[in-house]
């Protein structure tokens, strides 16, 4: 029998569109899943600058909004920066952290990343963690090890209540944007590893349901293999979420 968590596709439009193709890459979706629509959970992740509007412009269809980051504090002198709660008064509904790209170039680390999440769950924003090794990791054969240490640090100091909120995406930094996918095998391998992992932390019960998205070039032409693996809950989709057709039609690689 097919498992019974929630399947999610969300799209990473990292930093990318104006706010006019913003607007119009939003109004096209909702055109493509108004004429077929999806039993799934939907999220977009705009840049800041377009939440708002993104969240009026999908209002009624169902599509959820994500913050692409936040800050770990609640309020201060952090010119510049966003708080969950501002993310929150906004209508954002989730909050993608950890992501490689702000581990690598804003030196993101797990324990910061668990401040985050703190911050993002007091405010009752859902939370997309990321993890996933690079190639010279993947190459050596540590790559459990490593993803094992990046969930147990940013994981392991909440209750299974808070877990309840995050979704976790793997993502191999050596498939990001790079058109190197993670085969289905490999993917499948290390969401059951993952899976495992969440169990050891938190019981079977959070391990059963907590949704993992693959993320890495993944686009129409593989996202069916991906997402037919019993341990692939969906996922994060950077370049392909750029265009409606393509992302549109992940939504539909879902296999029934
Ligand atoms: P990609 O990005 O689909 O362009 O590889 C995925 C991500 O970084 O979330």
């Amino acid at each position: 029998m097919p498992n019974q968590r929630k399947k999610i596709i969300a799209a990473n439009w990292k930093m990318h569109k104006t706010f006019h193709e913003g607007i119009a890459l939003l109004v096209e979706l909702n055109m493509l899943i108004s004429s077929k629509p999806t039993k799934h959970t939907i999220v977009v992740a705009p840049p800041y600058i377009h939440l708002q509007s993104a969240v009026h412009a999908v209002a009624d269809t169902g599509i959820k909004v994500a913050a692409q980051n936040c800050h770990q504090a609640p309020q201060g002198a952090y010119t510049g920066e966003v708080s969950a709660e501002m993310l929150q008064s906004v209508g954002a509904e989730y909050v993608i952290l950890g992501h490689s790209e702000r581990r690598q170039y804003f030196g993101e680390t797990d324990e910061l990343v668990a401040q985050k999440i703190k911050a993002a769950t007091d405010f009752g924003l859902k939370v997309i963690f990321c993890c996933g090794e690079s190639l010279a990791e993947r190459e050596a054969g540590t790559h459990f090890e490593l993803v094992k240490h990046q969930i147990t640090t940013a994981l392991k100091s909440f209750q299974p209540r808070v877990i309840k909120d995050v979704v976790v995406a793997y993502e191999p930094v050596w498939a990001i944007g790079t058109g190197l996918t993670a085969s289905p095998e490999q993917a499948q391998e290390m969401h059951a590893f993952i899976r495992e992992t969440l169990q050891g932390l938190f019981g079977a019960e959070i391990a059963n349901n907590t949704p993992i998205l693959y993320g890495g070039s993944m686009k129409p032409a593989n996202a069916n293999g991906l997402l037919s693996q019993p341990d692939v809950d969906g996922g994060l989709i950077g370049g392909a979420s750029l265009i409606a057709q393509d992302f549109f039609d992940i939504i539909h690689s879902i296999p029934a």
